[in-house]
C-alpha cells in the first residue's frame, strides 16, 4: 500500500553564504512500509521539528526533554553516539559556545537518562549500537540490560589515529561501543566472517566531507552500520545527533531516521547537510 508523506522544512538559519532552507510544501508517494513504527504519521507528532522531510526529522533540544513527547514504539533501531563523559575531566578545549553546552550536561548521569529515555522509545523487537567511552561503557551496556536487550561490545579502529596530544601516551586508536538485540541478532549482511571489530577511517581536519564538529563519526562507517543492522522499513533513533552523520547514513540509504540535538549549531549544521538529496557514494 502507497502511503502520501508531506514534506515540510522548517526554516533555519544558514551560516555559509548559501541560500536558508525555505518552508517547502508538497507531497510525495513512498513505499510500502510494513513495520509496527511506519503505520504511523511522518514526522512523528508532538513535536516542534527543526527540519524534516520524507525520512528525516530533526528536533534541536535536550533529548531528556524531547524524547518523552515522542511516545511509545517510535523506532526500532537505536543508532547513537553520546558524549563520552569527559569535557568535565578534561575542561574545555576552545571557547566555542558548544563546547561550553557540553560541559554542563557531558556528565554520566546526564548521558544515561539521554539513553534511558531513547532506548523507552524502542519497539519491543528493537535492537540497538551505542558509542561509548571508557568511563560511560556501563551506561548503554546497563541500560540497555535493563530493557532486556542482550548486550556485546564491539570496537571501531582507526585506520589512521590521529596524533597523540601533550600529556597522553599511546594514541588513541579506536573506539568503543555496544550492540544489542531483544529477540534476536538483527545482522542483515550475509558475511559469515562478520567481526565486532570495525575498520575506518577518522576524519581529519580539511579533509573533504568533514564539518564543524569535534566528534564527527565516518559517514562511510555509519553505513555499513546502517546496511548491516537496519531494515528497509525501519525507524532509526540517534538521541545525540551531533552533525547528523546517522542521519545521512539512513537518507543515503532509503531509511527514515530521528535526530536530537542540543546544540543549534550542531543542528544546523545536520540539517543543511541532510537538505541534500541522496548522492553518489562508492563505499
Ligand atoms: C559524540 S557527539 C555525536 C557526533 C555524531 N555522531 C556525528 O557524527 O556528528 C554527541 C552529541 O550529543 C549532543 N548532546 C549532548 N547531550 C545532549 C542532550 N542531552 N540532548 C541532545 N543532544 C545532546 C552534543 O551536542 C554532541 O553534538
Amino acid at each position: 500500500m502507497a502511503t502520501r508523506q508531506t514534506m515540510n522544512q522548517k526554516t533555519f538559519l544558514s551560516s555559509a553564504d548559501d541560500a536558508t532552507c525555505k518552508q517547502t510544501e508538497g507531497s510525495k508517494s513512498s513505499k510500502s512500509l510494513p513495520s509496527q513504527t511506519s503505520q504511523k504519521p511522518w514526522p512523528p507528532a508532538g513535536v516542534d521539528w527543526y527540519f524534516s522531510d520524507k525520512s528525516t526529522a530533526i528536533a534541536c533540544g535536550d533529548c531528556r526533554e524531547v524524547l518523552p513527547t515522542l511516545g511509545e514504539n517510535v523506532a526500532s533501531v537505536l543508532l547513537t553516539d553520546p558524549p563520552y563523559g569527559i569535557v568535565n575531566q578534561f575542561g574545555e578545549n576552545n571557547g566555542n559556545g558548544c563546547r561550553t553546552m557540553q560541559f554542563s550536561w557531558d556528565t554520566p548521569d546526564g548521558i544515561r537518562d539521554g539513553i534511558r529515555d531513547g532506548i523507552r522509545r524502542l519497539t519491543a523487537s528493537a535492537s540497538a549500537f551505542v558509542f561509548c567511552g571508557l568511563d560511560t561503557v556501563e551506561l548503554p551496556r546497563d541500560e540497555l540490560r535493563k530493557a532486556g536487550f542482550t548486550v556485546k561490545p564491539a570496537a571501531w579502529v582507526k585506520k589512521c589515529p590521529p596524533p597523540s596530544g601533550h600529556g597522553n601516551w599511546w594514541s588513541s586508536g579506536f573506539e568503543l561501543a555496544m550492540y544489542a538485540y531483544r529477540k534476536s541478532p538483527p545482522f542483515l549482511d550475509d558475511d559469515n566472517k562478520r567481526c565486532n571489530v570495525f575498520t575506518f577511517d577518522s576524519y581529519r581536519h580539511g579533509q573533504p566531507g568533514k564539518l564543524d564538529h569535534p566528534t564527527q563519526k565516518p559517514l562511510s562507517f555509519m553505513r555499513h552500520l546502517v546496511k548491516s543492522m537496519v531494515v528497509e522499513s525501519a525507524i532509526i533513533l540517534d538521541p545525540f545527533m551531533g552533525s547528523g552523520t546517522t542521519l545521512r547514513a539512513a537518507k543515503d540509504l532509503g531509511r527514515k531516521a530521528i535526530g536530537i540535538e542540543i546544540c543549534e549549531a550542531y543542528a544546523e549544521i545536520a540539517a543543511k547537510r541532510l537538505q541534500q538529496e541522496v548522492l553518489a557514494f562508492n563505499d
